[in-house]
């Protein structure tokens, strides 16, 4: 008799990259081997005491969508799981949040039938209130409160504890009166890390955004007094129903201005369900009819998003008669999330501080025609002044760390701010260096940096220096646009030296690092991995395993971002 169940919400940001997730699939073939040889001697399969439903998340944008889902979803049925639904993909290109919508209170019916949970009240409970998530303007109200400290509430809202740092200079790597920006940040920080970690770090949205947002709302209330948000519950009881007002699960106490600069998302493009809800307080019916329209057309809403890439200012002037309560606002706007940052200093040199890179980001929307839009963070930091608090936390990379036995050769290729962490490596290795007792032997460490123009290398005269006193054993450089040489990336310089990557790698046993954006991660591994067939003179088979072995043994380590 089945008594466990399983939900598993199948993320899969590897599919940003088709390959990566074949090579994750990979991975998981040889854990299905080893699993099988267990299940030749269990008919039913290992895992025929669990239930579950799969809940896949991907971008049709790109190749194997919902690869990864898929596969979880196959493989637990193989290995003999019971399905409760079947397969459900959210396609981050159209209509995932209804998707998922109509999903989740699917499963949860399901899996109270099959738990034979559904006479419970509890789970009635949760059932109806999946069923009917929206809020409405009876159930939410603000009452005055006593604000905590940002950082207090910042680390209750996200439920980590985040440190106010002090920022202590900011310089713009390109030269101060230079167009593009891309910033060293050094802030005073007295938390632990190691070179390769990263910081998240909590933004505050652009003042005049917030100010938009601000004068649209209907509300008495004076946005810079503290306020609780409250939600309406209801328990069902033998002698009817009992209504109480309780605290937002987790927005804090603080203002109004607050709320919308720290706490919640308002630069990402509304949700469909956001819209119904602006569409019923409209009170021009054009605004109401194309807010329906929106919220209830896939097709019209996908248009009008990948198009506009409206935030919710650009959306309140589209639709001048929606002004929304601040409180139902609060309740249906996600949380404004953290953005990571990889560490670019060492803690032995720069004791008691971290230092992060951070290319500040600006686009036009509407095919480069509309109007310009800011990277939340980026610009917050650039426009941050030497004195002030910036809240983050660190968070642990895992395996991005230099190798733990420093006679490694590592060689690391990192193009744009993909440097980032590699300058917290040279930096801690000169620190190793100089404190190494004599006839210790370190591994050769050597740098593949790529940028458009010889203007935008980053770190140049650092680097120098770092090759000067043997910290780096050479530097690479790939130009990409510069005029008088042909278009260079980091991959087409490892194949230049592929002789002495497979020496270092495959003969030496070294560590290979890449830290950049996926289509580039990719390019470069497979590089790698011709490198190492053709010099190794390998079968397909062979150069494949290896390349797995590379990775189990920890020494192909990656960094990437979408
Ligand atoms: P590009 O913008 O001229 O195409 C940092 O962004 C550097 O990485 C730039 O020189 C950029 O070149 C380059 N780059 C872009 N796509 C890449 C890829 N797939 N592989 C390697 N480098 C890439």
């Amino acid at each position: 008799m089945a008594t466990s169940k399983s939900f598993i919400k199948a993320n899969s940001q590897t599919e940003l990259a088709g390959q990566q997730a074949d090579r994750k699939l990979d991975r998981l073939d040889s854990l299905r081997g080893s699993v099988s040889d267990v299940m030749a001697e269990d008919t039913f399969g290992p895992l025929s005491n669990v239930r579950f439903a799969v809940f896949a998340l991907g971008s049709s944008a790109y190749p194997n969508f919902c690869a990864f889902g898929k596969y979880v979803d196959n493989l637990l049925g193989e290995l003999g799981g019971e399905r409760l639904l079947k397969l459900s993909q959210g396609d981050e290109m159209c209509g995932q949040e209804q998707t998922f919508r109509k999903w989740a209170p699917e499963v949860f019916s399901v899996a109270c039938e099959t738990f034979c949970l559904d006479d419970d009240d509890t789970f009635l409970e949760a059932t109806l209130a999946l069923r009917s998530p929206t809020l409405s303007s009876a159930t939410v109200r603000l009452v005055g409160a006593k604000q905590e400290s940002i950082a207090k509430a910042l680390s209750k809202y996200h439920n980590r504890k985040v440190t106010p740092c002090q920022l202590l200079r900011k310089t713009n790597l390109h030269g101060s009166d230079a167009s593009r920006a891309t910033m060293l940040l050094e802030l005073a920080a007295d938390l632990p890390y190691t070179p390769g970690d990263h910081v998240g770090v909590f933004a505050c949205n652009r003042q005049e955004l917030v100010d938009g947002v601000l004068s649209r709302l209907q509300t008495t209330t004076d946005p810079d007094e503290p306020v609780e948000l409250q939600v309406q519950k209801e328990t069902h009881t033998s002698n009817g129903v009992l209504k109480t007002w309780e605290p937002h699960e987790r927005l804090p106490p603080c203002t109004i201005r607050i709320l919308f600069s720290r706490f919640l998302d308002i630069t990402t493009p509304p949700t469909p369900n956001l819209l119904q809800h602006f569409a019923s307080i409209a009170t021009d019916p054009e605004d109401q009819r194309r807010l329906t329209l929106l919220a209830t057309e896939s097709a019209a809403y996908e248009d009008w998003r990948h198009w506009r890439i409206p935030h919710l200012l650009e959306v309140l002037e589209e639709f001048p008669s929606v002004h929304p309560s601040p409180a139902l606002l609060a309740a249906q706007l996600t949380p404004l999330q953290p953005r990571f940052y990889s560490i670019s200093s060492s803690p032995i040199v720069q004791s008691g501080q971290i230092h992060i890179t951070v290319a500040v980001v600006s686009y036009r929307t509407q095919d480069g025609e509309g109007p310009v839009h800011y990277g939340v963070c980026s610009n917050y930091l650039r426009d941050a002044n030497e004195g002030d608090d910036i809240n983050l936390f660190v968070r642990s990379a895992q395996s991005f760390y230099l190798p733990p036995d420093v006679s490694r050769p590592v060689i690391m290729v990192g193009p744009g701010t993909g440097i980032a962490p590699f300058r917290g490596f040279w930096q801690h290795r000169m620190a190793q260096l100089h404190a190494a007792a004599g006839g210790q032997v370190f591994g050769k460490m050597w740098l593949f940096f790529g940028c458009r123009q010889h203007a935008l290398d980053l770190y140049r005269e650092e680097k120098a220096r770092m090759l000067e006193e043997g910290v780096l054993a050479k530097v690479y450089l790939a130009l990409s646009r510069e005029p008088t040489i042909p278009k260079t990336y980091v991959q087409d310089l490892l194949r230049k030296e592929a002789a002495a990557v497979y020496q270092k790698i495959v003969i030496e046993g070294g560590h290979f690092y890449v830290c950049g954006d996926c289509t580039m991660a990719e390019h470069v591994y497979q590089m790698l991995k011709l490198i190492i067939q053709e010099h190794g003179g390998m079968l397909d088979s062979e150069v494949e395993s290896y390349m797995l072995t590379l990775r189990d043994e920890n020494r192909y380590h990656e960094d990437i971002f979408g």
